[in-house]
């Protein structure tokens, strides 16, 4: 059970919190909609929100993304379009405006596709330990995992030249979707043929894992267009392929998980409850809070306000979006403490009085509602990218 969500102010105060038995809060679409696995549990969270650990740096090919940074400031960053497709391809708008670069990190496979794609990239992990501030390769902790208590403040890879970075990733559905297989490449072919490459995988095993035998193929041929059979009848394609196997699949057997960043039960005090204020559909609010009461169960429960549901509470359905600073969010998964002082606008906050928004109006207009219950989030979506 959650029992506590620290906000500190600084990367130092969270790191004090994690040191004293607490864990690391992203964005909390992962972990939050783990917390009903913990009932019986006490955990404790510190939220990276206000840590000062947010924000993006780009300067001279090196790329700086700040652990809290969330995977939509990537998407919008016209600095980073070889990172689009990939971001894209994780879960939905609502979901992206909350999620972290370094809960990517540490999400279990299928999940962590910007994970593989930093792998591939070769990425750097600043990290405050027990030792103080370090910096290591992703390449490391993504095979060894991190020491519990250890947090991650910032990520940092080179650029990748123009057109040397391709990521794909095989879905049961185009959106919204988790991994089948994921493949993120940096390839770089000087001469007609592979002068440099590093291919992560993920999806396939417990962790994300670098197809050194692929590489390994590649390394030295034309890099060939897909379908076309390479010079010599094919043969270093299938040596390739076999390769690929070999080096994903270790012969003794997969990998064992990591084994950090667990959601273990901790020892600790019971926060007591807090008042918390919202600008809530342009009007000042204030309530009474508890650790585990979500900014969905404030605005329902406390503020009775009925437009967003809850569906799944996991992330999935959407059916309780509402807009954050102005940025479709699901409020199921977010403590209502963590964001005391923000504006959140609800679907009742879009008519005035009985006219109804250019949204609304549509979706009536097209007969758009259905049953109704997920209507919030198809309509906080689309009025937020102004596209009725
Ligand atoms: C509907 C839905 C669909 C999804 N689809 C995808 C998908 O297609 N692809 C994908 O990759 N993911 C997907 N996810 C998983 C998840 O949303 C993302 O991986 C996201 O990036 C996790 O980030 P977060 O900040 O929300 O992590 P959190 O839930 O906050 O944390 C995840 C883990 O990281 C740890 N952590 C967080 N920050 C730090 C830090 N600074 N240092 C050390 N540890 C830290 C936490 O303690 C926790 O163990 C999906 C989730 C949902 C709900
Ligand atoms: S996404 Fe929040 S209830 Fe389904």
């Amino acid at each position: 059970m959650l029992i506590s969500v620290e906000m500190p102010d600084s990367a130092d105060a969270a790191h004090a919190y994690l040191r004293d038995g607490a864990l690391p809060l992203g964005g909390g679409t992962h972990l939050m909609a783990k917390l009903d696995d913990t009932a019986g549990t006490d955990v404790r969270l510190v939220s990276l929100r206000k840590a000062g650990l947010r924000g993006i740096d780009a300067e001279d090919g090196v790329v700086t993304l700040g652990a809290a940074t969330t995977l939509a400031d990537v998407e919008d960053d016209p600095r980073l379009p070889y990172l689009s497709p990939c971001v894209r391809s994780i879960a939905a708008p609502p979901v992206r405006n909350l999620a972290t670069v370094a809960g990517n990190l540490f999400v279990p496979q299928p999940y962590g596709d910007l994970a593989a794609a930093l792998l591939a990239l070769d990425a750097e992990l600043d990290v405050l330990g027990a030792d103080g501030a370090r910096r290591e390769p992703l390449e490391r902790i993504a095979a060894e995992g991190l020491p519990q208590g250890d947090l991650v403040t910032r990520v940092r890879f080179t650029a990748p030249a123009p057109d040397t970075f391709r990521f794909h990733k095989a879905a049961r559905r185009r959106l919204n979707s988790g991994s089948i297989v994921t493949v993120a490449a940096r390839v770089m072919v000087e001469d007609g043929v592979v002068a440099d490459v590093r291919l992560a995988v993920g999806g396939l095993t417990h962790r994300l894992v670098r197809a050194t035998g692929a590489e390994r193929a590649l390394l030295g041929g034309p890099l060939t267009p897909r379908g076309r059979r390479p010079r010599g009848g094919g043969g270093r394609l299938r040596a390739g392929r076999r390769r690929l196997r070999l080096g994903l699949v270790p012969r003794q057997g997969l990998p064992r998980p990591p084994a950090s960043r667990p959601a273990r039960g901790l020892k600790g005090e019971r926060m007591p409850s807090r008042i918390v204020t919202l600008k809530v559909n342009g009007a000042e609010r204030e309530l009474i809070a508890r650790p585990s009461t979500t900014l969905l169960a404030a605005l329902r429960e406390t503020l009775g306000l009925m437009g967003a549901k809850r569906g799944c509470a996991q992330g999935g359905c959407g059916s309780c979006t509402v807009l954050l600073d102005g940025r479709p969010v699901v409020a199921c998964l977010i403590p209502v403490v963590t964001v005391d002082g923000a504006a959140v606008e609800t679907i009742e906050g879009q008519a005035d009085g009985e006219r109804l928004s250019d949204v609304q109006q549509a979706f009536v207009d097209g007969f758009a509602t259905q049953c109704g219950f997920c209507t919030p989030r198809d309509d906080h979506v689309r009025h937020r990218s102004a596209r009725p």
